[in-house]
């Protein structure tokens, strides 16, 4: 895994782009749907985006927890500066215990960490086990099968390599922050088949892979052929699961 407390201003940067605003920022909120009176557990809160987003469209409670312990510094600093009573907590996703259930865990850019099929496990039994019987998990994950020119990607603001990555390999993103360096992530390829064990054997149902868009507004602004390769070969995909009764 990337060491997220040495990128985290270059990841809060990335932030201002267009493919994370106007692609995953935007397929995940219509996702997340009406969040008003939720309570909301944002599992790799990172630097707190969505913690806020969700806090500011009417969730009752938020709480945010993540491994990077300068991510969580950001996110912190950020509560100070604006407070809106989120709840930010240091924890490892695959065995944190916090004591109460929520509507809803979401898990942007968490299951891909995993690096094998049992670590996602892991992740997945922390999410069955904060759910309330009738919650939903709200995630971003990399596309499990995108196998295309990963280098196509950079003029979107990040590159991946391999183009096609099997089980277990590490997937490497590179991101061209607009007012910092380039920095690395590295992830983990799992296979549908994976996560579909991984659910079920958690106590969640399978996944459900929802395809991501592109804000109209900045589709009429740069034109369908710009996106027209990030759309037909995805690197991102949304996914939705329920606690199995
Ligand atoms: C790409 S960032 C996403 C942050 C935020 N969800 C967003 O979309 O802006 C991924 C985050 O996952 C966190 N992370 C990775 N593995 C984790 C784990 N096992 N438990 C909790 N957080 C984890 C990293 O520290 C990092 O902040």
């Amino acid at each position: 895994m990337a060491d997220f407390n040495e990128i985290a201003q270059g990841y809060q940067s990335f932030l201002q782009l267009p493919v994370y605003r106007d692609v995953e920022a935007f397929s995940f909120e219509k996702l997340i749907g009406d969040c008003s009176d939720l309570s909301i557990l944002d599992l790799a809160c990172g630097e707190g985006y969505y913690s806020r987003y969700f806090r500011q469209h009417g969730a009752a409670r938020v709480v945010g927890v993540d491994i990077s312990a300068e991510m969580i510094r950001l996110a912190a600093a950020q509560e100070h500066s604006d407070p809106l009573g989120i709840d930010y907590r240091v924890g490892d996703a695959r065995d944190v215990e916090l004591e109460e259930r929520f509507d809803i865990v979401s898990g942007a850019w968490l299951l891909q960490y995993a690096r094998d099929r049992d670590g996602l496990r892991a992740m997945c039994t922390t999410i069955a086990q904060h759910l309330k019987p009738e919650g939903v998990l709200v995630g971003l994950n990399l596309n499990p099968i995108f196998s295309a020119d990963g280098m196509a990607l950079a003029k979107y603001g990040h590159t991946r390599t391999p183009d096609h990555a099997e089980e277990g390999d590490a997937v490497c993103w590179r991101f061209y922050p607009p007012q910092a360096e380039p920095f690395e992530i590295r992830t983990y390829q799992k296979s549908l088949a994976s996560y579909a064990w991984a659910f079920e054997h958690a106590g969640l149902t399978r996944p459900e892979w929802v395809p991501v868009s592109v804000r109209p507004e900045r589709l009429a602004q740069d034109g369908a052929d710009f996106w027209a390769y990030f759309l037909q070969h995805p690197p991102i995909a949304g996914l939705r699961s329920r606690a199995m009764c």
